[in-house]
């Protein structure tokens, strides 16, 4: 997959590359990402890429040129991408979204600043994007956020199980993980998970994760569609929750 960013802060947005599963997976070729400085497709010797808006009002605006001779090159170069504006005008991202995302081949981010785009650009953008109800500076951060929950879908960057099993993936929020040392300060590991009981492990975890999912995200729980594990889960939790008040 490739995932292009264009920016006027190339070397902020190149940090993506250089860490954790991401980097593995740029140099095994899985994923290619490639930040784009915005200035390079300017013609003007100080390689200006803002202007005072019409109409007046405070700050400044992004000017269309750059961007409509950086959609030149790019077609030509790597074909027509799937172009994504970051904006806090846009839907909010969520997992569902991520997912989509992750089936395109050749993605293109887009990072505003100042007051915005001039909205002629947005003739190129195929969906804009939002990363929470609040502004940012600058769309860096959420093109690398975006970046990187999509890698994470693309197949071979993690593990399969592991993302099946993740938080929202399932509907629900993922189960409590623990590792050595077996007690620490007084706390100890559950003992089910050192019974080495696979069926009563998956049954413990489901449970657990319904449990954080109706304490910390009702919306999701209500709105889980529940198989023969989370009903099994489920039976026990209530048994173990009626106990808790007798
Ligand atoms: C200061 S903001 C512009 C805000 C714009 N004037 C408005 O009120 O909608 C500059 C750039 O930061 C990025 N940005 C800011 N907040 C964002 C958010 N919540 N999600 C995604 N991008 C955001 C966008 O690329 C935006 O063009």
């Amino acid at each position: 997959m490739k995932i292009s960013i264009l920016t006027i802060f190339p070397e902020m947005v190149s940090v993506i590359k250089k860490y954790g599963v991401i980097s593995k997976a740029v140099e095994n070729k899985i994923l290619d990402i490639q930040i784009f400085n915005l200035r390079d497709f300017t013609n003007d010797k100080h390689k200006v890429v803002d202007d005072y808006p019409f109409g007046g009002g405070p700050g400044m605006v992004m000017k269309p040129e750059p961007f409509f001779r950086f959609f030149e090159y790019f077609n030509k170069e790597f074909g027509k991408p799937y172009t994504i504006l970051t904006s806090p005008q846009g839907e909010t991202l969520n997992n569902e979204i991520v997912k989509e995302l992750s089936c395109e081949k050749n993605v293109l981010i887009i990072c505003g600043r100042y007051e915005g785009i001039d909205e002629r650009v947005m003739s190129f953008v195929d969906r804009e994007i939002s990363i929470g109800d609040y502004v940012l500076t600058g769309g860096e951060l959420p093109a690398m956020i975006i970046a990187d929950a999509i890698s994470r879908f693309v197949p071979e960057v993690i593990d399969k199980d592991s993302v099946e099993q993740e938080s929202f993936n399932t509907g629900i929020l993922d189960h409590p993980h623990y590792t050595r040392p077996r007690e620490i300060n007084g706390l100890k590991v559950p003992e089910v998970l050192l019974s080495g009981d696979h069926n009563k492990i998956e049954i413990w975890r489901r449970k657990m994760a319904l449990k954080k999912t109706m304490e910390k995200r009702p919306d999701l729980f209500f709105n889980k569609e529940f198989d023969k594990l989370d009903k099994v889960a489920l039976l026990e939790l209530f048994r173990e929750l009626i106990d808790g008040v007798r």
